[in-house]
């Protein structure tokens, strides 16, 4: 007897969404990888490497089509939901065991804006890699700017916003973000 067919649906559903969950991700290092979790809404683009035993939430990973950026992310590595990484060119490299937490956000990139005769729009786009150590916590709602560079272990305080360079083990807070403490 063939089943009922919300019993068909439902199983339809689940396997569409077991499939979406382990979906490999091209990993030229490794080939496809299967071991981490990807939520099955998360927006990944194209251009982006994830390691192993990593956890992405229901996040934009967007390398924006034809921009030709790139996303590095290491070994077991958390990207919470909400998180957005925008790359419009240049690279974003997040290391091994970062906790990247809900809405932090992640930017390459800006537009020009220096000559006043002309439309923000019609001027040159800018991008700078930003990049991420190992074992990093990127607080709620953190915005990292275009060209920063995270150093291994820092600690980004929920709200910040990071325009300069963190050195490592350092804990930032703020907007603009300063240093309040280091981890010993
Ligand atoms: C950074 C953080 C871990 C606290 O670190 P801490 O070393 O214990 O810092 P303290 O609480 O001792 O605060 C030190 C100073 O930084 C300030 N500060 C702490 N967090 C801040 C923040 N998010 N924004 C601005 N200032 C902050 C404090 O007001 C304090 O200032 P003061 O010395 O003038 O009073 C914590 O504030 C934080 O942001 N956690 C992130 C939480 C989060 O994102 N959770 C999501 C779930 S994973």
């Amino acid at each position: 007897m063939t089943p009922a067919w919300w019993l068909r649906a439902a199983r339809h559903i689940v396997v569409r969404m077991l499939r979406a969950a382990v979906r490999p991700v091209w990993n030229p290092a490794r080939g496809l990888v299967r071991r981490s979790f990807i939520h099955p809404l998360a927006n990944v683009g194209p251009r982006v490497r994830i390691g192993r035993g990593c956890l992405i939430g229901r996040c934009r990973l967007d390398t924006m089509d034809g921009g030709g950026g790139r996303i590095d992310i290491g070994d077991k590595t958390i990207v919470y939901s909400g998180v957005e990484v925008m790359v419009h060119g240049g690279r974003v490299t997040i290391g091994r065991h970062c906790l990247i937490t809900r809405r932090a956000a992640i930017l390459t990139g800006g537009h020009g804006f220096a000559r006043r005769d002309r439309l923000i729009q019609e001027q040159p786009f800018q991008c700078a890699d930003v990049r991420v150590g190992d074992d990093c916590w990127i607080g709620f709602g953190a915005i990292l700017l275009p060209g920063v560079t995270v150093g291994e272990g820092a600690v980004v305080a929920a709200g910040s916003v990071v325009t300069r360079d963190v050195p490592p083990y350092t804990i930032v807070a703020g907007a603009p973000a300063r240093p309040i403490g280091e981890r010993t």
